[in-house]
């Protein structure tokens, strides 16, 4: 909860995933957030682009809001990290990733900072 508001800060380095593409296309970007805030590395990292702008989820990913009833800061970071690990560990999660026609990618690079600063919004919502 500390990091809602704050300015996430840091050199994130993206595994960005184009989002209808096939689902081993695989696309690195290296993208600058020092001291942008949370939404702009929403927006930045491509969740909008899967998830919504308004993270409302749509046809490529489930909505996001209401996470804070099953996650916490350092679980979802975790899942960000390594969302194919997290989801063989969690029904609910492999269920889901069923559903969807693309995977969501891993942020195994991006910067500890940004991460937090974005769990933290996110788990706001
Ligand atoms: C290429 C499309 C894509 C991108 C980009 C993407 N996601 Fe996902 N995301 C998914 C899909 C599909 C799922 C469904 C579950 C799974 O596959 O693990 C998911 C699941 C999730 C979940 C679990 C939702 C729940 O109900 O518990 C969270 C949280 C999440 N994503 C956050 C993010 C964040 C934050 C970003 C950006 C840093 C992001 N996603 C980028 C496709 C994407």
């Amino acid at each position: 909860m500390k990091a809602i508001g704050t300015a996430v800060t840091g050199i994130a380095i993206a595994v960005i995933l184009g989002c209808g593409q096939g689902k081993d296309e695989f696309q690195q970007e290296i993208v600058d957030l020092t001291g942008q805030p949370p939404e702009v590395a929403f927006v930045a990292l491509k969740c909008a682009k899967c998830h919504g702008a308004g993270l409302e989820g749509q046809r490529t990913a489930p909505r996001l809001t209401g996470l804070a009833t099953r996650w916490s800061e350092d679980d979802l970071i975790a899942y960000l990290r390594n969302p194919q690990a997290v989801q063989a560990a969690t029904p609910r999660l492999a269920y889901m990733a069923e559903k969807y026609p693309i995977e969501m990618p891993a942020y195994a690079h991006t910067d500890e900072q940004v991460l937090r600063g974005l769990t933290g919004w996110l788990l706001a919502k």
